[in-house]
């Protein structure tokens, strides 16, 4: 889907347009209500034509007509008369396709012919800006970031010690506030360890399976800001699920902190010094089934001042 987006968007935009003209054929053979369907499924297909470009496609026209109404209406894309008239569009096509006996009134059928249009005319050339940047934002390099995801299913073949040095590497290279690294890692492939830490939560299931278990743990004493060490901790989790992504491994979080009864276990487990605690548990492993990432972009979280 990701780089046919343009081709499905374009398509749908030819097909708005074989509508409208379709419309206006039955409009000069009397078919009003023909002509009130094919103005709807013009506008219709505009609408598809444009969010088919965030990746959201539904057969359902309400659906597609909500999401339009808030993402591009809603945010000042489009004017807001728009949903007024997508609306009318709507009503009229059901009453023209469902109602027995409804009589389409050549009135109608030309304002919607005039709306259809001036929708289609609208949305022409925000599509035509938005292929071109999509074009653009393709060419960039896609990191890890754009296709990790959390991995809770692992082979149960070893890793070898030269990845995980590689991911602890990448979790020290993280910022951390003052640059106080309050960071140390415990690692272990014990597979007694591995089922008591898998207990320490409900959902630290996944690392019972896991052939190698991380914990980064974060001193709490001689910080400089200590109020940060999670925040610290966190950045430094991320750098670690990158870096096993990057590799072709899998690793999920398992939520520990800032809960003390899950830190407190997992120090337990480990022997963990009086003046350290637990962050994380981030099994590792080669994954079973690698799923592509879910996007979750939405530009209506983007506000521009
Ligand atoms: C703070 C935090 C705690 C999490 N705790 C758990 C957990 O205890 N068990 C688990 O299986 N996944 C855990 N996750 C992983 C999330 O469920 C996962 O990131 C989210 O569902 C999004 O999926 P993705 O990572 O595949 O993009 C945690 C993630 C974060 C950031």
């Amino acid at each position: 889907m990701e780089e046919m987006r343009i081709d499905y968007s374009k398509y749908r935009l030819e097909t708005a347009k074989k509508c409208l003209s379709a419309s206006k054929t039955s409009f000069a053979t009397g078919e009003m209500d023909f002509s009130l369907n094919r103005s709807y499924y013009a506008i219709f297909n505009a609408l598809r034509a444009v969010t088919i470009l965030d990746r959201f496609d539904s057969k359902k026209h309400k659906g597609v007509i909500s999401y339009f109404n808030r993402y591009y209406v809603g945010t000042g894309i489009f004017p807001s008369n728009t949903s007024k008239l997508v609306e009318s569009a709507f009503n009229l096509r059901s009453s023209a396709d469902y109602e027995d006996f409804y009589l389409a009134s050549r009135r109608d059928a030309q304002q919607q012919i005039d709306n259809a249009e001036g929708i289609i005319n609208m949305i022409e050339p925000y599509l035509a800006k938005r292929w071109a940047e999509i074009i653009e934002e393709e060419k960039l390099p896609m990191s890890a970031i754009f296709t990790r995801t959390s991995t809770r299913q692992f082979e149960p073949r070893p890793v070898e010690s030269k990845y995980i040095i590689k991911i602890l590497r990448a979790a020290m290279a993280a910022p951390s506030a003052c640059n106080q690294q309050p960071w140390e890692f415990w690692v272990t492939d014990d597979k007694e360890i591995i089922a008591r830490l898998s207990q320490v939560s409900p959902y630290a299931g996944p690392v019972n399976n896991a052939p190698v278990v991380i914990v980064p743990c974060y001193r709490t004493e001689g910080l400089p800001v200590a109020q940060m060490a999670e925040i610290d901790m966190a950045i430094c989790t991320e750098n670690i699920l990158l870096e096993a992504e990057e590799l072709g491994l899998g690793a999920v979080m398992i939520g520990i902190a800032p809960l003390p009864e899950r830190m407190e276990a997992v120090g337990e487990i480990l022997h963990l010094p009086a003046n350290f605690k637990a962050f994380t548990i981030i099994p590792v492993g080669w994954p079973v089934n690698k799923r592509p990432q879910e996007d979750r972009y939405e530009p209506a979280k983007i506000h521009t001042i």
